[in-house]
């Protein structure tokens, strides 16, 4: 019985030499000492042997046991020191902080701003939510009008006071860090209250708001969100980002519309990117114009995201229409005015060569860690 117990005492400092972790010595107290441990059920036998063997093979036992027991706890401290001190190891390499980057939207955004800021440009927000008047009414746009259709729009059937107070927050903007002066503006969405409410399916609605509290000379642009009751696909979303643009004053004709967007997309697409004007129809601005950049991606040969064109659909734009001019109690005898707006997905889209406008929502850090 001796030997067996001897043999087991080898066992367990050789064990012990080799172990190097705490989880090895955890491992270790656990075989020769835990509840089924070799040595604990050795002196569980004791008390069935011959009398005259008990009390030494006892004492024996216990004192192995004493001593492993010591030598393992001795060797856990040591580990533990050894881990705790670890991480002062300066030689190691350090974790990198991962850094965040702005998303594709904002950069076009802040892109859009910087080069409206060194034109003059004013950045101001109007509210998500709008009322019939200005989203419709104010821009030409009476009830029944055929051009309403064009915008799918939510309309909001009740609205409670805490999305008034949501609404009312966002009336004031800064300037997006740009060099510009930053001039700020509120705007109150209800002083046509027995108005219908909705969400805003265009930021031209901004106009209105400006108008009605300023007076000529304005040079403005508005960035924010628009919604539309729109079925989603690769190339509609019912939220996307529009920016509008507007100038009033005395003497302003379509040729400063001209120069302000073709150098606005020079700047964004590149120096000599082509631009053409073509005839089109918004019932708040009158002439109208379309505009078109050659295409970015066959450089006007044709293919398929011009639709075999060679020019691809940017942005609608025109003089501002004497009738919103009567809205807002301006003279159109005396003022003039050019607007424009566009829509920042598309943009972006064109910019970074994406195919599919959900992209930008999906939150998927493979495609936005690419920006
Ligand atoms: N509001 C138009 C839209 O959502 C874009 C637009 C066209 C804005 C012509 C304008 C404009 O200011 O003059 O499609």
């Amino acid at each position: 019985m001796e030997e067996r117990l001897k043999r087991i005492k080898g066992e367990a400092r050789r064990e012990l030499d080799k172990a190097k972790t705490l989880e090895d010595l955890e491992a270790l107290r656990v075989k020769y000492l835990g509840r089924k441990g070799a040595l604990i059920l050795f002196i569980r036998e004791i008390g069935k042997m011959p009398k005259e063997m008990r009390p030494s093979l006892g004492k024996l036992a216990n004192e192995i046991k004493k001593t492993l027991n010591q030598k393992i706890e001795e060797r856990k401290a040591k580990a533990k020191e050894r881990r705790v001190l670890a991480p002062l190891d300066l030689t190691l390499p350090g974790k990198k902080p991962s850094l965040g980057g702005l998303h594709p939207i904002t950069q076009v955004l802040n892109e859009v701003t910087r080069i409206f800021s060194r034109l003059g440009f004013r950045i101001v927000q109007g509210p998500e939510i709008e009322t019939d008047y200005y989203n419709f009414e104010a821009l030409n746009m009476p009830p029944g009008h055929p051009a309403r259709g064009m915008l799918d729009t939510f309309y909001l059937e009740k609205v409670t006071s805490h999305m008034i107070r949501i609404n009312r927050g966002i009336g004031e903007s800064g300037n997006r860090g740009s060099s510009s002066p930053s001039h700020r503006f509120s705007v109150s969405p209800f002083q046509h209250s027995c108005s219908q409410l909705l969400l805003r399916s265009h930021t031209s609605p901004v106009q209105i708001h400006v108008m009605e509290k300023e007076k000529p000379p304005i040079r403005v642009i508005s960035l924010g969100k628009v919604y539309r009751y729109e079925a989603v696909d690769a190339s509609h979303l019912p939220m996307f980002h529009q920016v509008e643009g507007f100038m009033v004053d005395e003497g302003i004709s379509f040729s400063h519309l001209k120069g302000v967007l073709e150098v606005f997309l020079n700047e964004l697409f590149g120096p000599k990117t082509p631009v053409r004007f073509r005839p089109s129809f918004f019932p708040y601005t009158e002439p109208s114009a379309e505009v078109d950049i050659g295409c970015l991606i066959c450089k006007g040969k044709g293919c398929s995201v011009c639709k075999r064109t060679g020019w691809l659909e940017i942005l609608g734009s025109g003089m501002i229409d004497p009738s919103v001019f009567k809205a807002v109690g301006y003279d159109p005898e005396k003022y003039t005015g050019f607007a424009f707006g566009m829509g920042i997905e598309r943009i972006a889209m064109l910019k970074y060569n994406i195919n599919d406008m959900r992209l930008f929502f999906e939150n998927d850090l493979r495609f936005l860690r690419q920006f």
